[in-house]
């Protein structure tokens, strides 16, 4: 048989890549994304040469920008946040490797594809929903479920073994880490223990908001269609928006969260994720639809923003359901325009103005001083008959209306 691999160049794949074609006695093909993941992809090339794929088995892809646009900002447009905090960095690359690898088994004629994700988490769900969403007929190789090398230590023993390269320039990786231009997440090692604070050399990718810079930065972000298209109105492209405000992000100490959330396969996990830029794009987003969007649109949006978020944790972004949520949402943003000023300071993200030329904030109407627009008499009966039924339970069941 023949699988595509989705391959990072790392230890853990490369063990799985030879025990692919030594136990399992198949081609393979290596598949290799660049999602912003600030890694070099190409060396990934020479790896899997060196361990006998054919150079027209080894696809490297760059990502970024459909990411970003297909992916990215189709969640921002929902606001989406996982149990009041993850901006679902992980889950939301999973579909779009799945898609990938598909597409390559499709184009090599393989008839499996296989993955790095362990038995235990929420990758493994992502990844493999996906594959038989868009493949039906696929199998499905999960090394990880079925090998015997259920430790670091035989995993180490196994590369020596079969002479693979175990360069990690010193010491091991400590931390289970997945990273693209969204986020970098941190699981495991000393992690593991809910109660101890994360070190600060654990953070690659901003620094901590004790050591920002004293001085804030303003900067403006425009959208048009709900998804950001300018930074200081200098208009940019879906994946440079994102790197670009991950700089400024970055620079400010934005983004840190530290979090226990709840795994699809039933036990809870603790995490620690840097989305820099993904901060600053939830709350620019948020403050041009306040203006933008009807209130009762805009809070059925907040209702449907929790599931919605969740289809996208439970690796469900191919299925009928979030592709319902996503018109419904979609169909929301299409004044979804206009410019927010935002403050960074010391891990915080303060807008400070908002404005669009379809924006619904009337300052004639909501002015304090004289307006003849809004007549003030029109709130007197108003009040009285939303309070009709406590008038009428004030005179029938007097006692129960006050306690
Ligand atoms: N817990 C996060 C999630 O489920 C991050 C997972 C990171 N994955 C990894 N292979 N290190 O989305
Ligand atoms: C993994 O098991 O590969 C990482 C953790 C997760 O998928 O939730």
């Amino acid at each position: 048989s023949k699988a595509v691999l989705a391959y990072s160049g790392g230890l853990d794949t490369s063990i799985i890549l030879k025990w692919l074609q030594d136990e399992y006695e198949c081609e393979v093909v290596t598949f290799t994304a660049d999602l912003g993941q600030g890694e070099e992809v190409e060396p990934a090339r020479q790896k899997a040469l060196d361990m006998g794929i054919k150079p027209e088995n080894i696809f490297i892809l760059d990502l970024r920008e459909e990411f970003v646009k297909d992916f990215v900002f189709p969640m921002f447009r929902a606001n989406a946040i996982y149990e009041g905090e993850y901006l679902l960095g992980t889950s939301i690359a999973r579909p779009l490797i799945s898609k990938k690898q598909i597409e390559i088994a499709h184009q090599t004629g393989a008839d499996a594809v296989s993955h790095g994700a362990t038995g235990k988490g929420n990758d493994q769900v992502r990844f493999e929903l996906g594959y038989l969403a868009l493949d039906p007929d696929i199998a499905v190789i999960a090394p990880w479920r079925e090998w015997d090398l259920n430790s670091r230590t035989k995993l180490l023993a196994y590369a020596q073994e079969h002479g693979i390269n175990i360069d990690n320039k010193g010491k091991p990786k400590p931390y289970s880490m997945d990273a693209n231009l969204l986020h970098i997440s941190y699981e495991g090692e000393h992690l593991e223990n809910p109660y101890a604070e994360p070190e600060e050399d654990m953070w690659l990718w901003s620094v901590s908001p004790e050591n920002a810079p004293d001085e804030p930065e303003y900067i403006t972000i425009s959208y048009k269609n709900g998804d950001p298209i300018a930074i200081n109105r200098e208009e940019m492209s879906p994946a440079t928006i994102l790197e670009t405000l991950n700089t400024y992000g970055k620079k400010h100490g934005i983004g840190r969260i530290d979090i226990v959330e709840n795994r699809m396969v039933g036990m809870k996990a603790r995490g620690c994720y840097e989305t820099p830029g993904g901060t600053i794009m939830l709350k620019a987003h948020r403050a041009i639809e306040s203006i933008t969007l009807d209130r009762e649109e805009a809070h059925m949006k907040d209702e449907l923003m929790p599931k919605y978020a969740k289809l996208i944790y439970n690796g469900l972004w191919w299925s009928p359901e979030r592709k319902m949520l996503q018109a419904a949402i979609d169909a929301t943003q299409e004044n979804v325009e206009g410019t927010v000023k935002l403050k960074l300071y010391k891990g915080n993200v303060i807008v400070v103005g908002r404005k669009s030329d379809v924006s619904l904030y009337s300052e004639e109407h909501s002015t304090f001083e004289a307006d003849d627009v809004y007549n003030q008499k029109d709130a007197e009966g108003f009040i009285r008959l939303n309070a009709l039924r406590f008038i009428i339970e004030g005179k029938k069941q007097p006692e129960r209306i006050k306690s």
